[in-house]
């Protein structure tokens, strides 16, 4: 079947800053070319969320909702557990970039990283963090605010051995976040472990693994039309002694809607 696209040019004070091909199918977008930033806007006409709709506990609606995107079909290009980390920067401030969620566990998200990098020493002077999905094909967005923490080194080998050769080669010798003055520098060391390691295995070096965020609290976002979204917020009651409950308990979550 073809599929029809619309080009839209993006320009800005008559400048045109790029084009782009859309599927024409492509629900609510302006296609007026060419287009000003301010222009750019969509309806969001997926679905609704509601309250009664809402489980105990948000993982279980992460766990719905990214079940969902993943029975739809979806660009090759659009990888839906990329996600954005937000960081403190010991200089004040915040700091951000995308990594990719590896692991929904039933009390935290894991990704894997560089523990030297900047967002690894950030995290190490303060371990609260908050990442964000957008999945535009759902019109839905996830917030998540929690506490960053390394997992067990046995997870972290486990996803570095099912990691292609090539990116284990890249985590060894990659500095990352570092400036690098030589731009042939990280090929080189990549191509002689490779020929030191003549066909062994690559170990995982100690700075590289895995962190687990245990969330706060995790905000549901669906786009909704005129800007109407339905957002809903959970956010984690202590499990202190007051209440009587022990660590192995279910924790307890407090549902608010929130104004779009
Ligand atoms: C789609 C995408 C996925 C990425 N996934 C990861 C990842 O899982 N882990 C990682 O360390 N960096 C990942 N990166 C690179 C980070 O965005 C970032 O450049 C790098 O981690 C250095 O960040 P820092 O200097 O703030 O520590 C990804 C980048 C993109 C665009």
């Amino acid at each position: 079947m073809e599929i029809k696209t619309t080009r839209i040019v993006i320009a800005a004070s008559n400048r045109c800053l790029f084009t782009a091909h859309l599927p024409a199918h492509h629900h609510g977008t302006n296609l007026e070319t060419p287009v000003t930033i301010h222009h750019l806007r969509r309806d969001y006409r997926y679905g609704s969320l509601t309250r009664d709709e809402l489980p105990h506990d948000p993982i279980a609606l992460f766990q719905t909702w990214f079940s969902e995107l993943r029975g739809a079909e979806l660009p090759e290009w659009f990888e839906p557990n990329a996600m954005t980390l937000a960081t403190h920067k010991a200089t004040g401030g915040a700091a951000c970039r995308i990594v990719l969620l590896k692991e929904v566990e039933p009390d935290g998200f894991l990704f894997f990283t560089n523990y030297q990098s900047n967002k690894g020493m950030e995290i190490n002077l303060d371990s609260r963090v908050s990442l964000g999905f957008y999945w535009p094909i759902l019109d839905r967005q996830v917030r998540v605010e929690g506490i960053a923490e390394r997992v067990e080194s046995e997870i972290s080998e486990h996803y570095f051995r099912s990691r292609p050769r090539s990116s284990q080669l890249s985590a060894n010798v990659s500095p990352q976040s570092e400036v690098i003055e030589d731009d042939s520098l990280l090929q080189r060391l990549v191509d002689e472990l490779d020929t030191k390691l003549a066909g062994a295995d690559v170990p995982r070096p100690d700075h590289w693994g895995g962190y687990r965020v245990r969330p706060i609290s995790v905000e549901f976002w669906q786009g909704r039309p005129s800007r109407l979204h339905d957002r809903f917020r959970y956010t984690k009651q202590s499990k202190g002694r007051s209440e009587g409950l022990s660590p192995d308990q279910p924790s307890i979550w407090k549902v608010e809607r929130l104004g779009p």
